[in-house]
């Protein structure tokens, strides 16, 4: 008998198929996007993580036809058809990268998300670790791309250094919640910081 979390996973990965999604994750984010109202029109948006890009798809759809939306990935990703979704293979670590998006966005993104993920391997305190220094370097490009009063989505797995994370993330932005969409696999130690308002590089 399949247990619930197969079902469910199951359905949403139904459902991202059903509505032309390249991942089943693109329905974490509409739901939190939703929830808490990330994404305008126009808006710029930098997607770290974005392969296969089902992220870049929302974030695209709901930016729309003014907005500009970056992709980053260490793997290949297949273009999308508009001409205001980049894509950039890398790893979001590296300066020259880095440097590639500040230019891009001028420094004045509205909004960083972030799913990357190490590849996995079952330890659950290796992969909290190896999740966590991700959420770091995520932290590190948000803080040179986003404009003040920015939002920041961005995937970490429970764990250890969770509480002490969170502190660093709540330094830079003057709201941020700890969030598990309901298409996130309840299995699944993973759970998404929702931060709005961005103080500044310097968290001031
Ligand atoms: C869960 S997948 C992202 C799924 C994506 N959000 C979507 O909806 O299609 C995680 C991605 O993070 C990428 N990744 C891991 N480390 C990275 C790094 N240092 N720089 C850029 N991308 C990285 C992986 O290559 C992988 O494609």
């Amino acid at each position: 008998m399949p247990d619930r979390s197969s079902i469910l996973g199951d359905y949403y990965y139904r459902e991202a198929k059903r509505h032309g999604y390249r991942s089943r994750s693109a329905l974490k984010l509409l739901e939190i996007s939703d929830k808490f109202r990330i994404f305008r029109r126009g808006d710029v948006v930098v997607d770290l993580g974005s392969a296969p890009g089902g992220w870049l798809q929302v974030a695209r759809q709901l930016a729309g036809d003014d907005g500009l939306v970056i992709g980053v990935d260490l793997a290949e990703i297949d273009p999308l058809p508009h001409e205001n979704v980049i894509l950039l293979r890398g790893d979001a670590g590296s300066p020259q990268l880095q440097d590639e998006l500040v230019k891009l966005t001028g420094a004045a993104a509205d909004v960083v998300t972030s799913d990357m993920a190490p590849k996995f391997t079952g330890i659950h305190d290796l992969d909290h670790g190896r999740q966590i220094a991700l959420a770091n370097v995520a932290l590190e490009v948000a803080k040179m791309v986003l404009r003040p009063g920015g939002k920041m989505v961005l995937k970490v797995l429970m764990g250890a250094d969770f509480e002490a994370f969170r502190k660093d993330v709540q330094r830079l932005f003057a709201n941020v919640r700890v969030y598990k969409p309901n298409a996130s696999r309840d299995s699944s130690s993973e759970v998404y910081f929702v931060c709005t308002r961005f103080s500044g590089p310097s968290g001031d």
